[in-house]
C-alpha cells in the first residue's frame, strides 16, 4: 500500500499543464515508496529526512564512487564531506529505528519487522549490524533501477501518442479512476508490456555480471582464462522490436 500511496501523493501534488523533471520526481518517488516500505513508521520527522536524504545521496553519487579511485574519496573536498556527514546522520537514524522497532517488538507490516522477526538455521535472529546492512542493500538497489524505469516509461508514454492512448484506455477500463492496487497489475496487461519494451530498449542496467568462469570455456569465439568475469551488456540492443499478440 506504501507504493500506491507514495505515486498517489505525487500525482496529486501535480497540475494541469505543469512541467515535472521526470527523472528527477519519479527518483523521488522510488526513493519515498521504498523507505516507506522499509519502516512504515519513524518515531521522529527528522529521522525519516536524515535516511531520505543520506540514499538520496547515496544513490546519486553511487556511480561516481565506483568510477572514482578510492583515494579519491577520502580527500576532504565540499562534496565528500558532505557526503561522509549525510552518511553518519543516515547510519545514526537507522540504528535509532531499528533500536525503536526493537523496544517496540509488535509486527509492523513492513521490512524492517520481517526482518527483526526472521531466524536463521539456528533460530538465531539477526544482529544490529545484519539489519543495518540488510536495509543499505536494499536502499541501494531498489532506489535508481525502478526511478530511472519509471522515468523512462513516462518518457516514452509521453513521446508515442497511440500508446498513451491506449494505456490511459486501459486504466480506465481496469480501474475506473481509482488507485491500482497489486491484485489489479496482471489485469494491466497492455501497460506491463509497455513497461517491458522500455526495460528492455532503456534498462537501467549498463552491464551485468552475466557468468563468473572458474573453468576455461569459448565464448564468441574468445578463449576464456579460469576466473574471467564475464560482463553482459543489457543496455546493448536498442531496436524496437513490435511485438502484437
Ligand atoms: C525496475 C526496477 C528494477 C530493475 C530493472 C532491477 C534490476 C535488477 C538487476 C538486473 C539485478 C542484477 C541481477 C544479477 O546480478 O543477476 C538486480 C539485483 C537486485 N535488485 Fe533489482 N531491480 C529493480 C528493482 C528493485 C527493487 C525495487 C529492489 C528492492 C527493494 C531491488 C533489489 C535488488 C537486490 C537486493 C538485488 C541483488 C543485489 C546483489 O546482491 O547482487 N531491485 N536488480
Amino acid at each position: 500500500m506504501s507504493t500506491s500511496e507514495a505515486a498517489e501523493e505525487t500525482a496529486t501534488s501535480w497540475h494541469d499543464g505543469q512541467t515535472i523533471q521526470a527523472d528527477e520526481v519519479m527518483n523521488d518517488l522510488a526513493l519515498t515508496a521504498l523507505t516507506r516500505s522499509l519502516f512504515k513508521f519513524t518515531v521522529n520527522p527528522d529521522t525519516a529526512d536524515a535516511i531520505k536524504h543520506g540514499m538520496r545521496m547515496l544513490t546519486h553519487s553511487l556511480l561516481k564512487r565506483i568510477v572514482l579511485p578510492t583515494a579519491w574519496e577520502r580527500l576532504p573536498t565540499p562534496g565528500n564531506i558532505r557526503f561522509n556527514r549525510a552518511m553518519t546522520r543516515m547510519n545514526n537514524a537507522i540504528a535509532d529505528v531499528i533500536a525503536e522497532y526493537r523496544d517496540a517488538g509488535e509486527d509492523r507490516g513492513d521490512v524492517l519487522s520481517a526482518l527483526l522477526a526472521a531466524r536463521d538455521d539456528n533460530g538465531n535472529p539477526l544482529s544490529d549490524q545484519e539489519v543495518h546492512a540488510q536495509v543499505m542493500t536494499l536502499a541501494l538497489t531498489g532506489i535508481e533501477a525502478p526511478g530511472a524505469t519509471l522515468g523512462w516509461v513516462l518518457y516514452e508514454i509521453g513521446n508515442n501518442p497511440e500508446v498513451a492512448a491506449r494505456v490511459a484506455a486501459e486504466l480506465d477500463s481496469v480501474l475506473g479512476g481509482r488507485t491500482p492496487a497489486y491484485e489489479d497489475l496482471p489485469k494491466l496487461e497492455y501497460l506491463g508490456r509497455v513497461i517491458n519494451e522500455v526495460l528492455r530498449l532503456r534498462t537501467p542496467m549498463l552491464f551485468l555480471p552475466a557468468d563468473s568462469a572458474d573453468r576455461p570455456r569459448r565464448r564468441i569465439g574468445h578463449p576464456r582464462r579460469p576466473g574471467t568475469d564475464l560482463q553482459s551488456i543489457p543496455a546493448a540492443p536498442r531496436r524496437p522490436v513490435v511485438r502484437e499478440p
